[in-house]
């Protein structure tokens, strides 16, 4: 690529897609944040005019008809995902989506078989805890040989209880896929990248304990999945909503050699308080305040692809792999059965 500034737009505006939006704006070098779209007109107004974004949409198609641009960053929620990238594909753009790739099958091969249409151009898919720092160190510990072969990952997915309300709004406006394939996805592709396998069986199981809004969505407030893996390795996955202490995300990969934990305790910062309550780590309170820095890294990534000509590690089959995996937890969930992963 002959530009030396990428010109973005980004459509959605919501938990996520301000922040991405602020870091394309203010954050990477390189980067010009050129137009914002989402459905919510005062969202754009007020993101354009506070940060004084050339262009504002509240129609997809319209900023796609928009030729000074080079790249589409999509935070939309996740049943417009696979459509929203083709289209950004097939108008000539390179593509980032947030994660899940696809809610279906079906509809992640007909966006897979686009990105492989368009090769020239940037495809990338929202898995930012490869781009955490702690989770990219242990990569490399694996690699190196440290924990020998790894053959189990356990993963807690665990969301604070106090984001309950944000949650149930996004969740009953646009259908999210479900406890799995919206919330472990993230834990399922990792356990494809440090395992360095593919998923075949999986039995999933949950409920509703807390909170019995989630009767209403057909989903489960907290769930766990136990998945084997190729070469006979192991998956245990916990999932929940409701999790009391805060914002915890932590895994664990047990090798022939050793094993390597990360978040084992989901602090704040490593700051701790003595009072009367004793001494006292708090605890992270969101994915916004978590993964703070994988959320730039992996926008940083992209606009260095773009520049660099050149794709990043995630790829689309990550998507369409992680999506048939985080598809047969919700139906072994749903229907109580073992289930075979199709591909
Ligand atoms: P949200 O509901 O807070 O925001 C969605 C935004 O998209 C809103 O601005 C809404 O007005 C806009 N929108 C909805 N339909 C649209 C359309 N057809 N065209 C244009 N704009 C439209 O959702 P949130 O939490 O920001 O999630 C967005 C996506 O990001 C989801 O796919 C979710 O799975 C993913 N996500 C990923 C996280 C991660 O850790 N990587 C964390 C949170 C969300």
């Amino acid at each position: 690529m002959h530009k030396t500034i990428v010109k973005v737009g980004i459509v959605g505006l919501g938990r996520l897609g301000r922040q991405h939006a602020e870091n394309l704006a203010f954050r990477i070098p390189f980067c010009e944040l050129a137009a914002v779209c989402s459905i919510d007109s005062e969202a754009v107004e007020q993101v354009k005019k506070e940060w004084n974004v050339p262009y504002a949409y509240t129609d997809y198609d319209e900023m796609l008809a928009n030729k000074e641009l080079d790249a589409i960053f999509i935070a939309t929620p996740s049943g417009f995902h696979c459509e929203q990238i083709e289209k950004a594909l097939h108008a000539g753009f390179h593509v980032f989506s947030e994660k899940p790739l696809g809610l279906y099958l079906e509809e992640a091969i007909r966006v897979q078989k686009a990105v492989n249409r368009n090769k020239e151009k940037v495809f990338m898919l929202g898995f930012m805890r490869r781009y955490d720092h702690s989770y990219a160190y242990a990569k490399k510990k694996i690699e190196e040989g440290k924990i020998g072969e790894p053959v189990l990952i356990r993963c807690y997915g665990l969301d604070p209880a106090k984001a309950m309300d944000g949650f149930m709004k996004f969740a009953k406006k646009n259908y999210s896929g479900g406890l799995f394939l919206d919330m472990a996805v993230h834990d399922l592709d990792l356990a494809r990248w440090f395992l360095n396998a593919e998923a075949r069986q999986v039995w999933a199981i949950g409920g509703n304990y807390a909170y019995t809004e989630f009767e209403e969505l057909n989903d489960a407030e907290t769930g766990a999945a136990l998945v084997k893996f190729e070469n006979n390795k192991m998956g245990i996955f916990v999932a929940s909503r409701n999790c009391a202490h805060g914002y915890h995300i932590e895994t664990e990969i047990i090798g022939t050699k050793g094993s390597l934990r990360i978040g084992t305790v989901p602090e704040k910062n490593r700051v701790t308080v003595f009072d009367e309550s004793g001494a006292v780590n708090e605890c992270s309170d969101g994915f916004l305040e978590r993964f703070e820095q994988a959320y730039l890294s992996e926008a940083e990534e992209f606009i260095s692809c773009i520049l660099e000509n050149r794709q990043p590690e995630v790829t689309v089959e990550d998507g369409v792999l992680s999506t048939c995996l985080g598809y047969a937890c919700k139906e072994a969930f749903e229907t109580g059965e073992l289930k075979t992963v199709q591909y």
